[in-house]
């Protein structure tokens, strides 16, 4: 079978390398790939989120199967489009990808549903705005309604702030169409998990949990990022809230997404904070997240092609989704500077033992060398029969890796050590 993966940083090669497992897989073309995704796949100069090149591409070479990675194109119709040339799909058609694509979509759902979320509400004017941010409490979060990369997401601690936030959102239009609206959220506490879920729309099989570290530095400081690094399994996540969270959350939105006329099927990401009132939504995102694939997938058992094709053809009921015991974590080694401006264009020297998997995320080859090319560099990942032992494989494997300007956080996993010795 010939493969198309849409994306090119840690997650798709992290999905490359498992799918890769399959023995039925022949080629696998990446859109657009990187450095490192060069080794596993043949990487195709075709914008992630240019729809048309995607399709025409995909009907030339007569892919058997597209995995669709990234927000972009899932939210501009990629799946809708490879549907309608009669290509087989992993990843939800764009109506079902709203659930990501705008976060007040996704507030109202969960408020029509009754699943459990942060208080909210969505202002579309700097003036409504005004008005709700004087009498709102303190800190609050405000959210730009589209995708931003992320970067969408300001926790404010008083009215000062918060209004020039507003204003840069609706006025100066910091995140263009993305901002046209934003939702000002209550703030939550309470420690943080990931949960991947694959579903066909029926049924929803949860992959093991993860944590995300989003701050830039050590000690959750800094700026908020596309996440430095994960740990699986997340210690938060006992099996009493796991079984909790499948009825209060994971059935009730697949079931309200049906009911809504957006069944999705594909990886369904639940960001989850476990407060002192029980599990809430924090976030849905339409895809695998990045870097959660990156200590997910390497856990997974069973064949990720096999799971895909079931979940394209809506007989995941029928499958047995098994995950090795153990723990897995990933550091991810970035550009100085990054969430913010860097340099890129350096030599990576890769060292690492052969026991640990260095993802490429913003990497490129030129002329047979591998060169940085993005904030988020590589995902240096780790597996191991416990956390403690993952941890050091993976800090281990990232002390034999160099290039210029290169920069991690040296505490990932250590709030998941710090839970597991209070359990
Ligand atoms: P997101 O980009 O939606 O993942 O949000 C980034 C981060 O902001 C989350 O991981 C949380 O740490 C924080 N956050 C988002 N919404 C809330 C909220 N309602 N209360 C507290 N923290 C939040
Ligand atoms: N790591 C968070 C995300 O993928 O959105």
């Amino acid at each position: 079978m010939d493969l198309l993966v849409v994306g090119g940083g840690g997650r798709e090669h992290a999905i490359i390398k498992k799918l890769r497992e399959n023995s039925k897989v022949g080629h696998i073309y990446a859109l657009p790939g990187n450095g490192g995704i060069a080794a596993d796949a043949e990487c195709i100069a075709i914008d992630a989120k240019d729809i048309e090149a995607i399709a025409s591409f995909a009907q030339e070479k007569h892919i058997d199967f597209a995995v669709v990675a990234p927000d972009d194109p899932l939210v501009l119709g990629a799946v809708d489009k490879l549907h309608a040339l009669g290509i087989p799909c992993f990843g939800p058609e764009s109506s079902a990808a709203m659930i990501e694509g705008s976060k007040s979509f996704a507030k109202e759902l969960m408020k029509k549903y009754g699943i459990p979320t942060a208080g909210y509400t969505v202002i579309t004017s700097y003036d409504d705005a005004k008005k709700y941010l004087q009498k709102a409490q303190y800190p609050l979060v405000i959210k730009a309604d589209g995708l931003a990369l992320g970067k969408g997401v300001f926790i404010l601690e008083d009215q000062e702030t918060a209004l020039a936030t507003a204003k840069r959102i609706l006025v100066d239009k910091m995140f263009g169409a993305s901002g046209e609206k934003i939702v000002i959220e209550e703030f939550l506490t309470g420690p943080e998990v990931s949960v991947l879920a694959f579903t066909d729309g029926n049924t929803i099989v949860p992959m093991v949990s993860s944590m995300d570290h989003k701050r830039a530095l050590d000690g959750d400081a800094g700026l908020n990022t596309g996440g430095m690094g994960t740990v699986a399994p997340n210690p938060y996540y006992t099996d009493e809230i796991a079984q909790r969270c499948m009825e209060e959350i994971f059935l009730p939105t697949v079931q309200a997404m049906v009911k809504e006329g957006r069944p999705f099927k594909g990886c369904l990401y639940f960001g989850l904070m476990l407060t002192a009132k029980g599990p809430k939504v924090i976030e849905y995102n339409c895809r695998f997240g990045d870097p959660e694939t990156q200590v997910v997938l390497p856990l997974l058992e069973t064949d990720l092609l096999d799971i895909m094709m079931a979940v394209e053809e809506e007989r995941l009921s029928q499958l047995e989704i098994k995950f090795k015991d153990g723990a897995s974590c990933c550091v991810i080694m970035a550009s100085e500077g990054y969430p913010q401006s860097y340099q890129t264009g350096y030599l990576i020297t890769d060292n690492s033992p052969n026991d640990a998997i260095v993802y490429h995320a913003g990497t490129k080859l030129v002329d047979g060398q591998v060169l940085t090319a993005g904030g988020r560099v590589l995902g240096v990942t780790a597996i191991a029969h416990d956390l403690p032992t993952a941890i050091t494989k993976a800090y281990d494997a990232v002390s034999k890796i160099t290039f210029a300007n290169a920069y991690y956080r040296h505490d990932i996993g250590q709030r998941a050590l710090q839970a597991l010795q209070n359990k």
